[in-house]
């Protein structure tokens, strides 16, 4: 069983639902009356962005880019980001919100900032559901954050180790003998 891999669990099913609910209405009373466009950098956000819009109340559109960085190890990312597929809407003019599952270094999004702030969207708004806070090696603007957490190995609601345990419904910490840095 893949749960039997899981060697904490770092937020419940009922914990990520109830911010995940707080951040929806945040969201919808601040973009109350604007053309919102919901971006959600695929893979690992796409499970957190699919709950997050059922909890937003406006009328808004999603889209999906696809990035990777660059050699690195499974476990750490090294910054040099390419894009894999790109939107397809124009975002010239909109008011575009990044969904990320989990801000680290910083450097993807930071990457993905500045490559969407070149289209001319009206705003550019960030919203991650994990921040890894100490990790961080480039300033990012977040401004819609779901949990702060520690610097531990974090798998599960999107995340994968090796593009597995996505599915498991809660963030939970991978037993370190699993895995190789
Ligand atoms: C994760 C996450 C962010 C990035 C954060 O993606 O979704 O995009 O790493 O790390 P950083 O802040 O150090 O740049 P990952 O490359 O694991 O791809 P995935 O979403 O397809 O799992």
């Amino acid at each position: 069983m893949l749960k039997d891999d899981v060697g904490e669990i770092l937020i419940t099913e009922e914990e990520l639902q109830a911010r995940i609910a707080e951040l929806g209405r945040a969201i919808s009373a601040d973009y109350q009356g604007k053309d919102l466009l919901a971006v959600c950098v695929l893979r690992g956000a796409v499970i957190f962005l699919s709950d997050l819009i059922r909890r937003i109340t406006i009328p808004h559109e999603m889209d999906f880019m696809a990035v990777s960085s660059y050699g690195g190890t499974r476990t750490k990312s090294t910054g040099v980001v390419r894009i894999l597929m790109d939107l397809t809407t124009n975002i010239e003019g909109r008011n575009v919100l990044i969904v990320e599952d989990i801000v680290d270094s910083g450097l993807t999004l930071s990457y993905i900032l500045s490559n969407l702030k070149t289209r001319r969207p009206a705003s550019l708004r960030t919203c991650t559901l994990l921040d890894k806070q100490e990790c961080r090696e480039v300033d990012v603007p977040l401004d819609y954050v779901g949990f702060v957490i520690p610097d531990k190995f974090v798998i599960g609601y999107g995340l994968d180790y090796d593009e597995k345990y996505r599915n498991l419904p809660f963030i939970g910490v991978l037993k370190p003998e699993l895995y190789i840095e």
